[in-house]
């Protein structure tokens, strides 16, 4: 191309120049980035002016729209020279061309042409990619033949200057293709030829360079960083398939039991396991819980050896995207001593007879432990000192037996504690009571309180009068301890004993039947039972005896001399008799005993008081002194005879005596008797006699009446006789038991010896003053003698 340039310096001219010269333009081409003073061509030349008239004519050189000033015009020579740095990429950018507008001015006349400069490309720009780095993650998993786009490298330059070609690092994994979109831009690929495996290589590292076409060529180079990303092709491998634990029972809750691992080569949420139950029962379910992050797996429940002994699970391990694995956990539980043995009653046989022989089976007992080996072996006992014992029997089994003879009325219920003690360690035990009851088997007789039963009853009583009360206690148990009395049939007397004595069956109050009679008897016995209602029946016997006690209820009876009126009894004196010889005796007895027959004796009138003496006890007449010449011949004595009961009885008798040495002298009884008559005296004992004989004819009637009532009753005492009987012996004298009191039997001795008058009347030392303070009953004699002999009441006050 060939512009000229015409410099006009003349400004007046100019625009006329201008106008004249508009259509002549003048186009260079230059390249970019010459350097200043490079002369782009020749204005003079091209637009035909004389060199000379450039200055003159002022050329000059504008960019349109700019104060830049790229070009400059060198006035000497004409030519366009470079005057500032030219970068066509900075002026233009990416456009293909790049053409720079000047306006090229003269003046005088004023001249205007249009300049263009054609700007050339030069290489001077290397092709850049966007970032130093590209960074590209890529899963493991991507197939062979994927694209990853790449942005492309620019390259400021244009046309051949451009980016020309790529070239990636040698490697075994990528090719590097350029794509044209359809707008024609360029992008690269990155192309998976080979498979990645990210637990190989994690990350690649590519140089990538871009090559432009302008000579020298220039090139940019990124580094293609690939981080390969996990897929998720590993499962989580468990450490062991078979995991094996042990737990003591009763561990409590978080106890940790056993902590299953799996790996996952697998990276993140790839390699992240998570653990789960995923086959196990619902009571495993109950017991154990598993952390889901750390695979321990942890109590949760009450874990009992009883309930369960050995639990199987499984862990399922799980990663993020769900590859999964499974492994086994068994977990032993181990036993502890934890359950006390438990005994059962399997059969008890109650009430218990008390006869049963020893060794009798009464119970079976059954013992369980539900721990396991020795915390399950149990030893079964009986503490107590009780007649029983535990024998093993088959298995747990122990049979309860008696091992001695049972008695209720000593121990009528056990209460029998086993323990049972199991092995463990610690052992456990329990313990049961068991009630055992011991029924009744009749086997006590009922047993009197006493041996002998006395009882003590005054004569006259009346019947149905309680004499004692008897009592037998049986400790058998209801009829076979409720207790009956009886009474035994046995004979009183010739009398059946139920005639004396009753009995009450419930309360044995022994009472009288009738009313009993000391002189009659003075004791019997009679036998009573007792037995109980038991089947058979048992009984005991017992002996009462029972002692009648006299009361004074009988007279003195004086057997000598024989009451007045019959006979008259006479003893002959002689005179020769000296002072305190024995002249005769009165006998008297009374059916009484004791104090109520003790008599003794007084005389109550005498002729001459002096003369006669009668023994207080003993009734025997002595004389006082020796008998004088003085002395009537017929000496009379009423004698008192009284027994010592309270109130006491008496009997008196009259005694003739005669102081003679023979019988002849003596003048005739009747005399004497009618002598007598006359006397104060006589009629006073005509009256005592009557009054005896009164009482001793009531007496008599008393007697016959008794005697009428029981046929067995002995003869009267007295038949009128006037003689000493000796054959008679009233009942109550016959000390048959020996039962009767001591003095009875003496009496009866002073009865036996009446018999003669010279005897030795040792009846009379008998007597024992120790025995009965004789003195002072006889004390109170004198007024004694007055209530029974009422009428004398004058004279008793003149005895001694
Ligand atoms: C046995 O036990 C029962 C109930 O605890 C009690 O009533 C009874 O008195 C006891 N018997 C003996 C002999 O301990
Ligand atoms: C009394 O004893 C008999 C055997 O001697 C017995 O069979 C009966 O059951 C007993 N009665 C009572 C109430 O225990
Ligand atoms: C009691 O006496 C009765 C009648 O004599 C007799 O049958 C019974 O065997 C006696 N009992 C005893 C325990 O001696």
């Amino acid at each position: 191309m060939h512009t000229q340039c015409d410099f006009q310096s003349l400004g007046f001219v100019f625009l006329f120049v201008v106008v004249q010269y508009a259509h002549g333009d003048l186009s260079y081409s230059v390249q970019e980035e010459l350097k200043r003073g490079t002369v782009i061509g020749n204005i003079a030349k091209d637009l035909g002016l004389e060199v000379g008239r450039l200055s003159a004519r002022k050329a000059r050189v504008d960019m349109e729209g700019s104060d830049k000033q790229y070009c400059g015009i060198n006035l000497r020579s004409g030519d366009l020279l470079v005057e500032e740095r030219i970068d066509r990429e900075e002026l233009c950018g990416e456009k293909p061309s790049c053409v720079l507008k000047f306006d090229l001015l003269l003046e005088t006349p004023l001249e205007l042409h249009r300049l263009t400069l054609q700007v050339q490309d030069i290489n001077d720009n290397a092709p850049i990619f966007p970032k130093d780095v590209v960074k590209l993650e890529i899963t493991e998993s991507a197939d062979r033949g994927a694209r990853y786009r790449v942005n492309a490298a620019h390259d400021a330059d244009t046309g051949k200057n451009s980016v020309k070609s790529y070239s990636l690092e040698q490697n075994p994994h990528f090719l590097f293709s350029i794509q044209t979109t359809s707008a024609g831009s360029k992008y690269g690929e990155l192309v998976l030829n080979k498979e990645l495996d990210r637990e190989e290589q994690q990350e690649i590292k590519l140089l990538l360079t871009a090559v432009d076409g302008g000579s020298p060529q220039r090139t940019g180079t990124v580094v293609i960083h690939v981080i390969v990303l996990d897929a998720n092709d590993n499962a989580p491998v468990f450490s062991e398939a078979v995991y094996s634990a042990t737990l003591p029972e009763n561990s409590p809750l978080k106890t940790p039991v056993i902590s299953v691992t799996a790996t996952d080569s697998d990276e993140s949420v790839n390699g992240e396991v998570i653990y789960e139950f995923c086959r196990i029962s619902d009571k495993s379910q109950k017991l154990f819980s598993l952390n889901e992050k750390t695979g321990e797996i942890t109590v949760t429940g009450d874990i009992d050896f009883e309930e369960g002994s050995k639990y199987e699970v499984f862990v399922e391990a799980k990663d993020g995207y769900g590859l999964s694995s499974e492994a086994k956990v068994i977990i032993d539980i181990t036993d502890l001593n934890d359950n006390a043995p438990v005994i059962y009653l399997k059969s008890l046989s109650i009430p218990i007879p008390e006869n049963v022989s020893p060794g009798t089976e009464v119970g079976i007992i059954n013992v369980q432990d539900r721990d396991s080996e020795n915390n399950k072996q149990v030893h079964c006992s009986i503490q107590q000192n009780v007649p029983f014992k535990l024998v093993p029997s088959i298995k747990n089994y122990y049979s309860l037996v008696t091992t001695g003879q049972l008695d209720r009325e000593l121990v009528s219920d056990y209460n029998i504690t086993i323990s049972a003690t199991d092995e463990g360690s610690p052992p456990l035990s329990s313990s049961k009571t068991v009630q055992l009851s011991v029924a009744d088997i009749n086997d006590n007789p009922p047993v009197f309180e006493e041996q002998y039963y006395s009882a003590y009853v005054t004569e006259n009583n009346k019947a149905g009068s309680t004499l004692c009360s008897v009592t037998a206690r049986d400790p058998d148990w209801r009829q076979n301890g409720t207790v009956i009395y009886s009474l035994l049939p046995g004979e009183v007397n010739g009398a059946p004993a139920s005639s004396y004595l009753s009995v009450n069956g419930d309360t044995g109050v022994v009472q009288a039947v009738r009313t009993f009679d000391y002189e009659q008897f003075r004791s019997f016995k009679v036998h009573l039972m007792a037995r109980d209602n038991g089947s058979p029946q048992l009984s005991s016997n017992v002996t009462v005896s029972v002692f009648i006690s006299d009361v004074n209820d009988n007279c003195p009876q004086i057997l000598y001399p024989a009451p007045e009126g019959n006979s008259f009894m006479t003893e002959l004196v002689t005179k020769a008799t000296h002072g305190g010889s024995l002249v005769s005796k009165v006998i008297a007895v009374d059916a009484d005993s004791g104090q109520n027959a003790w008599l003794s004796y007084h005389i109550v009138k005498s002729t001459d008081p002096g003369l006669f003496t009668i023994g207080v006890h003993s009734g025997e007449i002595r004389t006082q002194r020796d008998i004088s010449e003085s002395d009537s011949i017929k000496q009379n004595l009423i004698v008192a005879v009284k027994d010592n009961g309270q109130p006491s009885l008496s009997a008196t008798c009259s005694m003739m005596l005669l102081i003679s040495d023979n019988l002849a002298e003596v003048p005739e009884l009747k005399d004497i008797s009618y002598d007598e008559k006359n006397s104060n005296l006589t009629s006073y004992l005509i009256i005592a006699l009557v009054s005896v004989s009164t009482f001793l004819l009531t007496f008599i009637i008393i007697i016959l009446g008794v005697r009428f009532c029981c046929r067995r009753k002995p003869r009267l005492l007295f038949d009128g006789a006037v003689a000493i009987p000796s054959a008679y012996l009233p009942p109550n004298y016959a000390d048959v038991d020996g039962t009767g009191t001591l003095r009875s039997t003496y009496n009866y001795d002073a009865y036996l010896t009446t018999g003669s008058r010279t005897s030795d009347f040792k009846f009379v030392s008998s007597y024992n003053d120790n025995t009965l303070p004789a003195v002072q009953t006889l004390r109170k004699s004198p007024s004694d003698f007055a209530d029974a002999f009422g009428e004398l009441e004058e004279n008793s006050k003149a005895l001694p």
